[in-house]
């Protein structure tokens, strides 16, 4: 084995496990996958024949304490990420945990404590900010072309998306919600980081459940249980304001009747110039010459994909010591967020984020 190269551990061999095997693979000069567990041992045993990884373990446990394990990736459902991540960066291995970093806000914040006193990495693992997209419209925004961004729109309307109806997806105390905490974690996590991550103070939101309890508005990700159950919301809406005045609405749905054409999007509103992101496309919007002004972006047609420029850096924090972009103090942001619209369609109020010991 080659020292040098960092050893990783796949909890979870389920469809991003699958992905994050396949993704590593790719970058097998600075890194190898060692270990890998699922509670369902031959689901971890086919992705270990197909990566060439040489343990397939029985528990996490074993996997977060393997000598041969420098780096644990996080691919389980929400209801785990919280435990397991802080068992890994205790047992002082770096941490790549899916989204959301944690089925709520309390959960989130025991991960945020537990990095902050090792120094291990944690990232959360959101690969819509290595899209070329995003990373084209970041390249403005830090140019300083857009000037300063005062309001952002973000959303992504699934017309018939519901995932595994009746599994862990569609189970409150498993997920930790629908899709606000599946899709609309991506949306809200890209767009605070394209506005420079200021800090949420309050939300207004709403919540709905209109197809899912009728087993209606199913999608093709994942096999339904019909034994199963359905207690999440299948669409949101929320308008989130900073500490610096500045406000991000964010919509969402797993199902809607809607002309919609399934593309997330953000649109950042600047005082020099404003940017689009529609999934593959975009725009940079301005005034020059006295009229409106646009420039077209699109993804490469030769691109190697974002969630290879994740992996690879991912590998260079841990080589280089630095705290990831997308960190700890980022996912416990979302995840609070997401708590603050869950409680004001519940009570029907503004609520404002409690940051008090943070
Ligand atoms: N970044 C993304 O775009 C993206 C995409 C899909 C899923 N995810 C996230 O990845 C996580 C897993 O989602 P998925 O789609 O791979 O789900 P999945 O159901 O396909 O896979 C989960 C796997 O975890 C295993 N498992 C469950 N509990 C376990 C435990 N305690 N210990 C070990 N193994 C356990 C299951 O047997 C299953 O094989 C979720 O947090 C989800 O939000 C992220």
């Amino acid at each position: 084995m080659n020292e040098s190269k960092v050893k990783i551990g796949i909890i979870g061999a389920g469809n991003i496990g699958g992905v994050h095997a396949a993704q590593f693979s790719r970058l097998g000069d600075e890194c190898e996958l060692t270990a890998i567990t699922d509670v369902f041992r031959p689901q971890a045993a086919k992705r270990a024949e197909k990566h060439g990884i040489k343990h397939v373990l029985d528990t996490p446990d074993e996997l977060i304490k393997h000598p041969e394990v420098d780096a644990v990736i996080i691919g389980v459902p929400n209801q785990y990420h919280a435990d397991l991540a802080i068992k890994a960066l205790k047992a002082g291995k770096h941490v790549l945990l899916e989204k959301p970093m944690a089925l709520n806000g309390t959960e989130a914040r025991r991960i945020y404590e537990a990095s902050r006193q090792t120094d291990k990495l944690l990232m959360v693992s959101h690969q819509m900010r290595f899209e070329s997209v995003p990373m084209m419209i970041k390249e403005q925004i830090d140019r300083g072309e857009l000037g300063r961004i005062y309001t952002a729109k973000t959303g992504w309307y699934r017309r018939k998306g519901i995932p595994g109806w009746g599994t862990w997806f569609t189970r409150m105390n498993e997920s930790g919600g629908g899709p606000l905490i599946d899709i609309g974690v991506h949306m809200l996590d890209l767009a605070l980081y394209l506005m420079g991550n200021p800090k949420p103070v309050s939300v207004y939101g709403a919540t709905y459940a209109e197809f899912g309890p009728k087993q209606r508005g199913i999608g093709t990700w994942g096999k339904p249980n019909w034994n199963g159950v359905f207690d999440v919301e299948d669409l949101a809406t929320a308008l989130i304001k900073m500490e610096d005045g500045t406000a991000l609405s964010l919509e969402v749905s797993w199902a809607v009747h809607m002309d919609t054409d399934n593309t997330p999007f953000i649109h950042l509103m600047g005082t020099e110039g404003g940017a689009s992101y529609r999934g593959e496309t975009g725009k940079l919007l301005m005034e020059r010459f006295d009229r409106p002004f646009e420039v077209e972006l699109k993804k490469p047609e030769e691109d190697e994909g974002e969630r290879l420029r994740l992996s690879r850096y991912f590998l260079e924090c841990i080589r280089e010591g630095k705290e990831p972009m997308s960190s700890a103090w980022t996912g416990l942001t979302n995840n609070m967020v997401l708590d603050a619209i869950y409680e004001s369609s519940r009570t029907g109020h503004e609520v404002r984020l409690d940051w008090s010991g943070i």
